[in-house]
């Protein structure tokens, strides 16, 4: 088969498209020919050194939509042939709260999606939603999942409440704000960009502020008239304590990123003060992946900022390292001849 093989770390050219070995199926697993797959941040902080546990070489990618070719012992033989999407948050574990010792994430340590071919457990696979194309379903997998476990299950959103999602124009980001406008709630957003914002406002956001700019806070709280119910955040330590002021008394901040980094300075005194509840959340359970999914099956479309053929991997890696995209990048496999 054909694969992005990332063999040394750096910059976007270390992607590059090489024949590599066809996986072979195991006991309980399926191989599937993809016809889509999709960037992550992960992937960009693998491929640039920044992230635990990485083995080289290695084929990125936790996105992928196609059609399962081949299936091992103990398998049902009704898979091969069908469309699938395939759910990146292998082996969760038998606790719905978090994840199990033996839980990992497709495409570290295991070889991901930017392939033609990839190998999974049968388990993870998912008929893809019927008026979905490839791209979109390739779209969905990991931040679909990400958005819908912060937004549904931890922070329990309810119809009415407003909801601020940060840093709109990321792939987790864009799945949060549709989820949140889907469930009846009223969202503003953040945003490096102004453009982005107006992108967000003509998806449905109420409004949203600048976060170059000083002021960012206020800037919501006026337009959240007490502050925001529940705040999904992946920006993490730039973002963290003007959240906290900007929180309404009682809300609730859920944390799944850090991509302005880690170790931010948390005013103790306003979590208790203002009764705040700060929320942790990671990927998700086999049952949230099926639950979003079918979110699709009722007229939902991800939002795809750009498609690259698997060859040009490395300009969708250039982009994202930009940070110039609104939703999800998207690596177009063509079938093999
Ligand atoms: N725990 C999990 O399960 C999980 C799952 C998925 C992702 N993540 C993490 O979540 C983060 C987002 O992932 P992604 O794939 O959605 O990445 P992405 O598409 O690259 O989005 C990152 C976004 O971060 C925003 N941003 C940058 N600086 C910011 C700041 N100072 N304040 C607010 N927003 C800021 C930018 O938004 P604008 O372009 O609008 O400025 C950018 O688009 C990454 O850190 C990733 O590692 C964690």
């Amino acid at each position: 088969m054909q694969a992005i093989v990332l063999r040394e770390l750096g910059g976007p050219e270390r992607l590059v498209l090489e024949t590599a070995a066809d996986p072979a199926p195991g006991p309980g697993e399926a191989v599937v020919r993809l016809r889509a797959a999709a960037l992550n941040r992960r992937d960009a902080w693998i491929r640039q050194g920044q992230y635990a546990g990485i083995r080289l070489p290695i084929i990125l990618g936790s996105d992928g939509a196609g059609e399962v070719t081949a299936v091992g012992e103990g398998v049902d033989r009704a898979w091969p042939g069908t469309a699938v999407v395939i759910n990146p948050s292998l082996e969760w574990g038998p606790d719905s709260r978090a994840q199990g010792p033996s839980f990992r994430i497709l495409g570290l340590p295991d070889h991901g999606t930017y392939a033609e071919l990839v190998k999974v457990p049968a388990a993870n696979l998912y008929r893809k939603p019927a008026s979905l194309s490839w791209e979109a379903a390739a779209a969905i997998p990991l931040a679909g999942l990400t958005a819908y476990r912060a937004l549904v299950t931890r922070a329990r959103l309810q119809p009415g409440e407003t909801v601020l999602v940060t840093g709109v124009g990321g792939g987790v980001a864009t799945f949060a704000l549709l989820f949140a406008l889907h469930l009846g709630a009223r969202v503003v957003v953040t945003s490096g960009s102004d453009a982005k914002i107006a992108r967000a406002r003509e998806l449905g956001a109420a409004g949203g502020a600048n976060y170059r700019l000083d002021g960012w806070g206020q800037a919501i709280a006026r337009l959240t008239d007490g502050g925001p119910h529940v705040i999904v955040d992946s920006a993490g330590r730039e973002a963290f304590p003007t959240l906290l002021e900007v929180v309404r008394p009682g809300g609730r901040i859920v944390t799944f990123g850090a991509t302005t980094g880690s170790a931010s300075t948390v005013e103790v005194r306003r979590v208790f003060w203002k009764q705040v509840d700060i929320l942790g959340s990671t990927m998700g359970t086999p049952e949230e992946f099926s639950s979003m999914l079918a979110l699709f099956d009722r007229g939902l479309e991800p939002v795809i900022d750009r498609t690259f053929p698997l060859a040009a991997a490395a300009d969708a890696h250039r982009r994202m390292d930009q940070a110039d995209q609104f939703g999800k990048l998207v690596l177009t496999i063509q079938p093999q001849a």
